[in-house]
């Protein structure tokens, strides 16, 4: 079982990349061969600057770390290392359709009404994508909810090249868990929690400090009710739920009876300190390890060699059944 996934280099990370996805990669190292990139080069595909891409880079490395991935138990690297990935992007541009990247939820969302002036990176973010994962042949995608739509595309990409050129590539399953896969805006439970879409005090992010992690969740929006429970009218509540659920291991029917008799403000509180809890190793960890760059790039830089071990040999495979290049090249 090989398993990938990608993050991006930008922002802040919050409770929903931690719950959604960094969770899953960790609990990847003990199910199979697990492979985890930092997407440098998508973040490439907005207004960056290019110090700070470097920074965020070596933050979300340290972040990972501190959350469990260890760099001896899976493949960590980061995506410009890997030349493989930008040249198997351009390969499988020719069996993605232009209709379908124009109907992906994410482009339509970042480009809104300036589609004509965003980047063309942005347009082929997806394309990018699928060739991070496809480059590997890899089995399983583990993911929030929010990518849904690119592992689609991404499996009709990679069924398209082999129904063209002959069975070459693995089409991945996508894993999202059962809970945590959609965090929401604490302030607006209607959107998911996100660095760029979302708002600042609905959004906790991992290295938050506990004072304010405790002011977020008791400002949290919820409904005028009083039942801790799920259902109709009730996204705020039913989002704490989620994230106590996802951050204890309980299940919601769990979480429902322990605060079966909890008014709302004892049970924002209650949220707010398992999240404290689970959040500050983490946080401690991360203080150790940032400051560290030497060892953060020689990581990435080891991860890259490993990857590119992987890579290298789908490439040929590729190549060879699009006639690029000579024989054998
Ligand atoms: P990114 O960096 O936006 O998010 C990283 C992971 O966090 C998940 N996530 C969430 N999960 C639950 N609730 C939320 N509110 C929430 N917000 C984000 C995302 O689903 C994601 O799993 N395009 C990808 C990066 C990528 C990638 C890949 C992923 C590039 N190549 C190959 C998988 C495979 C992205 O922007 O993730």
């Amino acid at each position: 079982m090989r398993i990938f996934s990608g993050i991006q280099p930008t922002g802040r990370k919050h409770l929903g990349n931690l719950l959604g996805a960094i969770d899953q990669y960790v609990a990847g190292q003990d199910r199979g061969e697990a492979l985890y990139c930092i997407v440098d080069l998508h973040a490439t595909t907005v207004p960056y600057d290019p110090v700070e891409l470097r920074e965020r880079t070596l933050d979300t490395a340290a972040l990972l770390i501190a959350a469990g991935l260890d760099p001896e138990r899976c493949i960590f690297f980061r995506q410009g290392d890997v030349r493989e990935h930008t040249e198997l992007c351009w390969l499988l541009c020719s069996v993605t359709a232009w209709g379908d990247l124009n109907r992906m939820h994410q482009f339509k969302e970042k480009a809104g009404s300036e589609r004509d002036l965003v980047s063309a990176g942005l347009f082929l973010y997806p394309v990018l994508q699928a060739a991070d994962v496809l480059a590997y042949r890899a089995d399983e995608v583990p993911v929030g909810d929010d990518q849904r739509q690119h592992i689609e595309l991404m499996r009709d990409i990679a069924e398209r090249f082999n129904a063209r050129f002959g069975e070459t590539l693995v089409v991945p399953e996508h894993r999202i868990p059962a809970i945590g896969a959609r965090i929401m805006d604490l302030q607006h439970p209607d959107r998911k929690m996100s660095t760029t879409g979302g708002s600042e005090q609905g959004t906790v992010y991992v290295l938050e400090e506990p004072a304010a992690i405790l002011k977020k969740f008791r400002s949290a929006v919820t409904d005028s009710g009083s039942e801790v429970r799920r259902g109709e009218g009730k996204e705020g509540i039913g989002n704490l739920i989620e994230i106590y659920a996802a951050v204890t291991g309980d299940d919601h029917e769990a979480v429902e009876t322990r605060f079966a008799e909890a008014r709302y403000g004892d049970f924002k509180t209650a949220v707010a300190e398992a999240v404290t809890e689970r959040l500050a190793p983490i946080r401690e960890r991360y203080a150790e390890l940032r400051p560290d760059e030497a060892t953060l790039e020689a990581a990435l830089k080891l991860g890259a060699e490993r990857a590119t071990e992987i890579a290298a040999p789908t490439l040929a495979d590729v190549r060879a059944a699009m006639g690029v290049g000579p024989v054998g090249s």
